[in-house]
């Protein structure tokens, strides 16, 4: 794994740029991602390129050794072209634009805005392609940040209604399809139909999925025309995406098929603060981050791109932007680094190499502090590149367990989620910590991954089943859990004929009849665990395997298949873990709080999530908080 950082030439004078990479090169790094921001210093003037500068950056990168990850500069159009085309801003949900003064303020239907980004992206691409610092492409910055994949611009709803042409052929299918005579909602053309905003009550669900895949959609086919055009001038360079943590507005893994190596963006500080973990969590990781929110999307993104992977920021310190932003504890730049590399990254780069003193992110540490002084991650990024040097290169192998994960399911729950803590990542999140809990490696594939050679296989829900997917579930030969409303919708975001758990019907015998959702708080006690949020009804042959105190079934069991009728707590799923673990001869390891063990093929690494010192018993040794072990396997 190479170590890099983010580097913004255009923030500092020239005169500095040749001391930064040469102090980036004697800390260990080898690579510097440049460019994605700097629209406004390559085109100052429409038509007229300033390579002067980004030339001369590159040169100097290089001198020092460094190979350059160039970014593609779509995310921040210059005020020059807003002006020129007012219109390719996006339009929020409330109608309104979302103004200049930022970034990511485009829509991805506007076809000028398009073209726009084909452009500068041919130039770049034409002037640096064949540059030999130039190692990877990124393109654009983080698709999606600021709430920017769903626009309502009337380019938007033009685009949306040829897709639906495409997708119906007919309007009276498509009317058929959504269910549209309820409410007197049918359309008589395509031409009639707008985005799902601005309704008076909640649109039809199945109108909000077609805008949320077409949308999707438009990210993909955006970022697919800056890869055709860098692929055309840059040849055997790879190409990347800096992708989001907790993120799913977007399908990742339609975007990673076009890509060669998938990249995420890591603040595990910044994401504990602000997503669903407990004041408890919140308290007991302060400074470290969940134990799981790195792991689980490392291995989520691994299985976006075909197993090449990558951290492309990397939180240093302080971010600027969540609720409350603490300072890592001693040792976690080193341990969130090594981490990475356990999990079979490719690169990890921090975010960013010197502190800006001006500007939105004036607040969000460095590697350097703004006076140029090292900040207190650069000693451990200095020791993570002597570590990895000593270790060498880190392969992984096909992990025992799979869990499936679908972009499209978190769009079905999100706009139904009938009990508002029913929160999609967060389920197939506790669904991955109750795996890493017990010492598995995981990974987290697409719903059309191949599941064969996986000993264990999660589905925590899939409410839209691909057609063929119980299929592929009936002829694994190893435990599979299913989880709660799996099958209860049709493509067409209708309850399918003969209810839910629809085709998963030929796999395990069971129908629900009803669901209900419990509100916080809510705790149905079973023995060592509870039923929270979530239940359904369950008619079948089938007797219970497992029951709450009030003889409710909870769980299915047929052939190898579980089917689990409530949103499981910690307590039920570890029992379901250990059982089906138990038959498909896999060994867990009842990991203290805070322990986390990953598998490369060559070596065993743990880590002390821990804010204090921890016995862990397979290693018989105290590791002290924020710490790291590795052991040959
Ligand atoms: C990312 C973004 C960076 C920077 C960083 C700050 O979301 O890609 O440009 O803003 O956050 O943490």
């Amino acid at each position: 794994m190479k170590l890099g950082c983010c580097y913004y030439p255009e923030h500092w004078p020239d005169d500095i740029w040749a001391d930064d990479a040469r102090r980036m090169a004697d800390m260990g790094l080898r690579l510097v991602r440049i460019g994605e921001f700097a629209w406004s210093r390559i085109e100052p003037v429409p038509g007229h390129y300033d390579w002067g500068w980004l030339d001369r950056a590159i040169e100097t990168l290089a001198a020092a050794g460094l190979k350059v990850i160039l970014g593609t500069p779509t995310a921040t159009p210059p005020k020059w072209l807003v002006d020129r085309m007012p219109d390719m801003v996006a339009i929020d949900e409330q109608g309104r634009p979302r103004g200049f003064g930022s970034r990511r303020h485009y829509c991805f239907s506007h076809a000028g805005y398009r073209a726009e980004a084909v452009r500068i992206v041919t130039a770049m691409a034409q002037r640096y392609g064949q540059h030999p610092a130039i190692t990877m492409w990124q393109t654009d910055n983080e698709y999606g940040c600021h709430d920017t994949v769903l626009s309502f611009s009337a380019a938007a709803a033009v685009a949306f209604r040829d897709w639906l042409a495409a997708r119906y052929d007919t309007v009276d299918a498509l009317n058929q399809a959504w269910g549209n005579v309820f409410w007197s909602m049918e359309y008589r053309s395509f031409a009639e139909v707008d985005p799902p905003h601005l309704t008076v009550t909640e649109a039809n669900p199945a109108h909000w999925l077609d805008y949320r895949r077409f949308a999707s959609v438009q990210v993909a086919s955006f970022n697919r025309e800056q890869v055709a055009i860098i692929r055309q001038h840059s040849p055997g360079r790879d190409i990347t995406h800096n992708f989001m943590g907790f993120f799913t507005e977007f399908d990742h893994h339609d975007v990673g098929r076009d890509i060669d190596v998938a990249t995420w963006d890591s603040y595990p500080l910044g994401f504990l603060e602000q997503f669903w973990f407990s004041p408890e969590e919140k308290a007991a990781y302060l400074r470290q981050g969940h134990p799981d929110i790195a792991a689980f999307h490392h291995d989520l993104y691994r299985g976006c791109s075909n197993g090449r992977w990558g951290v492309m920021e990397q939180q240093p310190g302080p971010v600027n932007w969540a609720r409350f932003n603490p300072a890592p504890l001693p040792g976690m730049v080193l341990l969130w680094t090594l981490e990475a590399c356990a999990h079979g990254a490719e690169l990890t780069s921090y975010f960013r190499w010197r502190q800006a003193p001006f500007a939105q992110e004036q607040m969000h540490a460095g590697l350097l502090r703004p006076d140029s002084s090292e900040a207190e991650a650069a000693p451990e990024v200095r020791a993570a590149a002597e570590v990895l040097a000593a270790i060498g290169p880190q392969v992984t192998a096909q992990a025992p367990v799979a869990l499936v994960f679908s972009y499209e399911a978190a769009w079905v729950i999100g706009i139904q989620p009938q009990g508002q803590s029913f929160r999609y990542l967060e389920l197939a999140f506790q669904w991955y910590s109750a795996l890493r809990a017990k010492g598995l490696d995981v990974d987290i594939v697409s719903p059309d991954a191949d599941l064969a050679g996986y000993r264990m296989v999660f589905v925590p829900t899939l409410p839209i089943m691909p057609e063929g997917f119980a299929a592929k579930l009936a002829a694994l030969d190893c435990p599979v859990l299913v989880g709660p409303r799996t099958g209860s919708k049709t493509d067409s975001f209708c309850i399918p004929e003969g209810l839910a758990p629809g085709a998963l019907r030929d796999v395990i015998p069971l129908t629900v009849t009803r669901v209900e959702s419990l509100r916080d708080g809510v705790a149905e006690p079973a023995d060592g665990w509870a039923v929270t949020r979530w239940r359904e009804d369950v008619a079948s042959e089938l007797a219970p395997e497992w029951a709450d105190a009030a003889e409710r079934g909870v769980v299915y069991y047929s052939d190898g298949v579980r089917y689990c009728a409530v949103w499981p707590d910690a307590g039920l799923l570890g029992k379901v873990v250990e059982r089906m673990a138990g038959e498909a001869g896999v060994t867990l390891a009842n990991l203290p709080e805070g322990i986390r063990v990953r598998r490369t093929q060559a070596h065993v690494f743990t880590f002390n999530y821990a804010a204090e010192p921890v016995f862990v018993p397979h290693l018989g040794l105290t590791l002290g908080p924020a710490s790291w072990h590795l052991d040959p396997l």
